[in-house]
């Protein structure tokens, strides 16, 4: 049994990654855990850490017998304080690779706090650890100086957020988690309420409505760094728990929330990652943002556009193009410059992946020496190839794919097999950050599922007002005062203006048929908060997760979170969810009925 010390009266004097040659001579106190240790004979090594990072630490019998002795025992991850004093490494010893790779500290006391089991891993970057491990030793995987970077990196960038709105004249203000369900298209999480049985909260999807009530209130600028929550399946950039950087505000158009946005961006990028981003950012409207990159989220890192060619291949002898057009629909298609050196089988494989899009084919041709190869070439008329060449800008070495179907499978197959061509010809600058609004989307879709309109962005978003008379009878020539703010590829967040009147907010409930009764029973407190001077307003939400993902460089928020949950939902370090005991379940009134 080790005998373990206590602090006592020592004070930490350092961090360990704080130490440089500028120390040298100086008596310092740490505290941290062992990350190595060497025995060389006499005198023995210690690396060791705390969240700032390594410094090597000297037992020298010379200096301190009881310590050197008490050295021996140490094994990774003890926890350690020492006093020592710093000296420059002996030449030919130093370390460039660290910023304490000059210096050493020789300890004349220590003082073993703890003792640490074998960690299931060690505690270095470089080790390849899977993921259940990882998230069920969170503490251990915390330790590890990348991770730790990112999580670090969440807080800056907190901080720097409210600093921007504080000074942009936002006012932070908390909505509750025990709330009411809020449309935002996922399930709720429903918690029971003791006090009211057969009742549910739901935790909020986002605070909307309370930012609207907000609004109502006077507050005029609100933003909040809210915690969401949303019971769907789960991906990469997706978290059934996540931050919203929340906002909103009051006599404003589009241009104005848009603004504050890309300030923010500016700002955030510029101070806490060192990231130059030029504003304004692009802006496409969801239809352009279809036929140019047949995406609603387009990466806008490399070009590949697509190409409407319908009209060139309306009388094509080759049916596949002219019977899809005769139907109406699209052909369209993608120029890969440098394409044309790709292998059949590769062509293959890309074929295989735009069929999982509902593609039929995936019709290709290469350029050559001046002439087309491919398959459909023999089917193609002088007039169309030479009209093609003009469209596409044809050159010795460019590969065109071409989709032919409806305009929703040609954009998608396109807009997914754009982003495929571009890793796989690493036409991707991992260092760009291209951001893009992608704004005035469709007000509502048809959900031939469920046989009803449904709302593309949440039911309280402002129709274009010139479209509102379309509202009753052909709802699908209406759009809304939406945006979505992309960055290479992901959504990182969207908003809109809001619907501020009481009549207008009860058509659109109407057309995606929640009743009067339902609007009421829902939506009530909303409606007949519009009834007292609500005043017309917007805002948007940031996926802050998503957003830290990206710019810290990771592939999935779950390296942005602390203690994120898997793709099951679960939280592996405290296994969660778990069962309760019966008491708690009878005080809710709930009865389990588990099939
Ligand atoms: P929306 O539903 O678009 O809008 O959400 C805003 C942003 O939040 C992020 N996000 C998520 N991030 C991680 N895990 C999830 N499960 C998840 N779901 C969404 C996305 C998304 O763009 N109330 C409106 C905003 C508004 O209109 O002001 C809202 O919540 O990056
Ligand atoms: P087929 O005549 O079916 O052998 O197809 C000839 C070429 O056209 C093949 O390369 C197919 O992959 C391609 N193709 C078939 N259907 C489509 C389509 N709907 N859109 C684009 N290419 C297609």
């Amino acid at each position: 049994m080790v005998k373990l010390d206590i602090i006592g009266d020592w004070q930490r004097t350092h961090y360990c990654g704080e130490l440089t040659q500028s120390h040298t001579g100086q008596e310092v106190t740490l505290m941290g855990w062992v990350q190595r240790r060497r025995d060389h004979g006499g005198v023995i090594f210690v690396d060791l850490r705390d969240r700032t990072g390594i410094v090597q630490i000297v037992f020298n019998p010379e200096i301190s017998v009881d310590a050197h002795k008490k050295a021996h025992a140490l094994r990774s991850e003890w926890v350690l304080a020492v006093k020592g004093k710093v000296y420059r490494r002996p030449e030919g010893m130093e370390n460039p690779k660290i910023s304490t790779g000059y210096i050493e500290v020789m300890v004349s006391e220590l003082k073993i706090l703890n003792t640490s089991i074998q960690p299931p891993f060690l505690i270095e970057d470089s080790i390849d650890v899977g993921e259940p491990i990882r998230l069920s030793y969170r503490y251990l995987d915390l330790r590890r100086p990348r991770l730790l970077k990112n999580i670090i990196k969440r807080h800056l960038a907190t901080q720097a957020v409210r600093q921007y709105f504080s000074s942009h004249g936002f006012i932070e203000v908390e909505t509750p988690f025990l709330a009411k369900s809020t449309p935002e298209g996922a399930r709720d999480f429903l918690v029971p309420s003791r006090l009211n049985p057969g009742k549910f909260y739901a935790l909020p999807q986002s605070p909307q409505l309370f930012k609207q009530l907000l609004m109502v209130a006077g507050i005029d600028r609100y933003f909040q760094i809210v915690r969401c929550f949303r019971d769907e399946d789960l991906r990469a950039d997706r978290q059934p728990e996540f931050t919203q950087i929340d906002l909103e505000m009051s006599f404003v158009t589009e241009e104005d929330i848009i603004a504050v946005s890309e300030g923010l961006m500016k700002e955030l990028c510029k101070e806490v990652f060192d990231i130059e981003v030029s504003i304004p950012f692009p802006s496409f409207s969801y239809e352009e943002a279809m036929a140019l990159y047949g995406s609603d989220r387009p990466d806008i890192r490399f070009d590949l556009k697509l190409k409407d060619l319908t009209e060139i291949f309306s009388d094509s002898n080759f049916k596949v193009f002219s019977e899809t057009v005769k139907e109406g629909g699209l052909i369209k298609a993608i120029n890969v410059k440098g394409g044309a050196s790709l292998s059949r089988k590769e062509i293959d494989e890309l074929t295989r992946f735009v069929m999982q899009f509902g593609a039929k084919g995936l019709a290709w041709i290469k350029v050559k020496g001046g002439n087309f190869h491919s398959p459909i070439s023999k089917f193609l008329s002088l007039g169309e190839k030479e009209a093609l060449r003009k469209a596409l800008n044809l050159e010795d070495g460019d590969l065109v794919f071409f989709s032919a179907d409806t305009p929703e499978v040609v954009h998608n197959c396109l807009g997914n097999l754009r982003v495929e061509i571009a890793k796989r010809m690493r036409l991707i600058h991992e260092d760009r950050f291209c951001f893009c609004w992608i704004r005035h989307f469709p007000m509502f879709e048809y959900d031939s599922a469920e046989g009803r309109w449904t709302t593309v962005h949440h039911p309280f978003t402002m129709p274009i007002e010139e479209e509102i008379s379309y509202l009753p009878d052909e709802p699908e020539r209406v759009h809304s005062h939406s945006y979505d703010i992309v960055l290479n590829g992901v959504e990182i967040g969207g908003g809109s203006i809001r619907i501020h009147r009481r009549d207008i907010q009860e058509m659109v409930f109407d057309i995606i048929q929640i009743g009067k009764e339902e609007a009421q029973e829902k939506f009530g407190f909303l409606l007949e908060a519009l009834d007292y001077g609500a005043p017309p307003h917007g805002g948007i939400a940031f996926g802050f997760d998503r957003l830290l993902m990206l710019l810290c460089g990771c592939g999935s928020i779950r390296d942005v979170i602390a203690f994120p949950k898997t793709q099951k939902a679960t939280c592996l370090t405290m296994d969660a969810p778990s069962k309760v005991e019966a008491q708690q379940l009878k005080e809710l009134s709930i009865k389990l009925d588990l099939k």
